[in-house]
């Protein structure tokens, strides 16, 4: 697991807002882009930095979906369980991917290399089953390939 945080980095956004101290989002927008999560390191010396109370940036922190405080992983997997994927074998290719990479749904494998989430519709349901890694979407999907598409991101 990736514990020491790049200083610099965080310095850098911290001198960005620093005539800005209410824009706790966009403050968490930069950090959770440069870290891929919100370090606890980098929300205490937030909090110092602009003195807004630990417990009021993890609050922010939770109640947007888009940050996380734990580590994310470098690629994103998001498999569709929504009607059409389900009924072509989505839920299969979920539990394929989860026993292969030896992670549940909303985890994060060791090496930092995937995080897994299931979503409900991706909206192209033609392709189903689909799962959708970063920005790449992987359509008529089956448990043979879903694994060797995976191994294509390192
Ligand atoms: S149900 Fe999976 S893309 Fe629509």
């Amino acid at each position: 697991m990736k514990d020491a945080i790049n200083e610099d980095k965080l310095s850098g956004i911290i001198e960005k807002y620093k005539d800005n101290p209410n824009a706790t989002v966009a403050i968490l927008q930069d950090i959770q882009e440069e870290y891929n999560y919100l370090p606890r390191e980098a929300m205490t010396k937030v909090s110092k930095e602009f003195n807004i109370p630990l417990s009021r940036l993890l609050s922010v922190a939770t109640f947007y979906s888009a940050f996380s405080l734990t580590p994310k992983g470098k690629h994103q997997i998001n498999i569709c369980l929504g009607t059409a994927c389900h009924v072509r074998g989505g839920a299969r290719i979920m539990n394929k991917v989860e026993r292969e990479l030896g992670i549940k749904r909303g985890e994060t494998t060791e090496d930092l290399r995937f995080s897994l989430d299931e979503v409900r519709c991706l909206g192209c349901c033609g392709l189903a089953p689909v799962m959708v890694v970063g920005e790449d979407v992987h359509g008529k999907l089956s448990e043979d390939k879903v694994m060797s598409i995976l191994e294509k991101y390192k």
